[in-house]
């Protein structure tokens, strides 16, 4: 059993939407997953997973744990009932953030390739550095939002950046998808939704065997 957290504290960087691809890729697996939707403002993930069950796809367990010992007591009561547990916190500095690290077996950062996220992703590795003082998880990130092959540079400087931390890198990145988009809000993974392309299918399925195998 395995606790994936997906966190940054930065905003709209892919969090909800890499979630969702995880706990919908590896309940496609057969796996038997959880998802815990942390973040009480914008509970995405829970609503992405309640359009997915709507639609008649096979259901996915889903709830709410957005306050920090709430989130922490549940998660540990209930974890083993599961094969792995994907839990989504928001952007903010919250309890169920901290909550969520404290239970966590591997954090999965997605990060983009602008100078203002890469300067911003200080704020959550200091975070990290803060609670792996007291208990040690898994760190890995992988660039969302990828620019296309042919204008890389700022792709390559971010993973250069964020390299530094000493964090695992994904060697595959997520490009800047609308289909990604569309997928991850109807609760599909990629491979599901009939739109989505080879390619990002792929790139999908790559981060999924990065983020379960590293
Ligand atoms: N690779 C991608 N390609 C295209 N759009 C993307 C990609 N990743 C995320 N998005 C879009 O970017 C927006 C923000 O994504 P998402 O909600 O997953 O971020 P988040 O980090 O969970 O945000 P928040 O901090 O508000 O919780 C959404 O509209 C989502 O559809
Ligand atoms: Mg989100």
């Amino acid at each position: 059993m395995a606790i994936y957290v997906v966190a940054n504290k930065k905003g709209g960087i892919g969090k909800s939407t890499t979630a969702v691809q995880l706990v919908t890729g590896l309940s496609l697996k057969g796996r038997r997953v959880w998802a815990v939707d942390g973040d009480g403002d914008q509970t995405s993930m829970l609503l992405a997973l309640t359009v997915r069950a709507n639609s008649g796809l096979p259901g996915i367990a889903a709830c709410e744990l957005s306050e920090g010992q709430t989130l922490r007591q549940q998660v540990k009561l209930q974890a083993d009932m599961y094969d792995d547990v994907v839990i989504d916190v928001g952007a903010k500095d919250s309890g169920a953030l901290r909550a969520a690290l404290s239970v966590a077996d591997v954090l999965v950062i997605p990060f983009a390739p602008r100078t203002f996220d890469v300067w911003a992703f200080e704020n959550m590795a200091a975070l990290v550095r803060e609670v792996q003082a007291m208990r040690d998880f898994k760190v890995l990130a992988f660039l969302n939002k990828a620019d296309p092959a042919n204008q890389d540079a700022d792709n390559k400087q971010a993973i250069e950046d964020i390299g530094r931390y000493g964090y695992q890198i994904s060697p595959v990145s997520i490009g800047d998808r609308k289909s990604l988009a569309h997928a991850s809000a109807a609760g599909q993974h990629v491979s599901e939704f009939k739109s989505a392309d080879p390619v990002l299918r792929r790139e999908v399925a790559a981060l999924l065997e990065f983020i379960t195998t590293a």
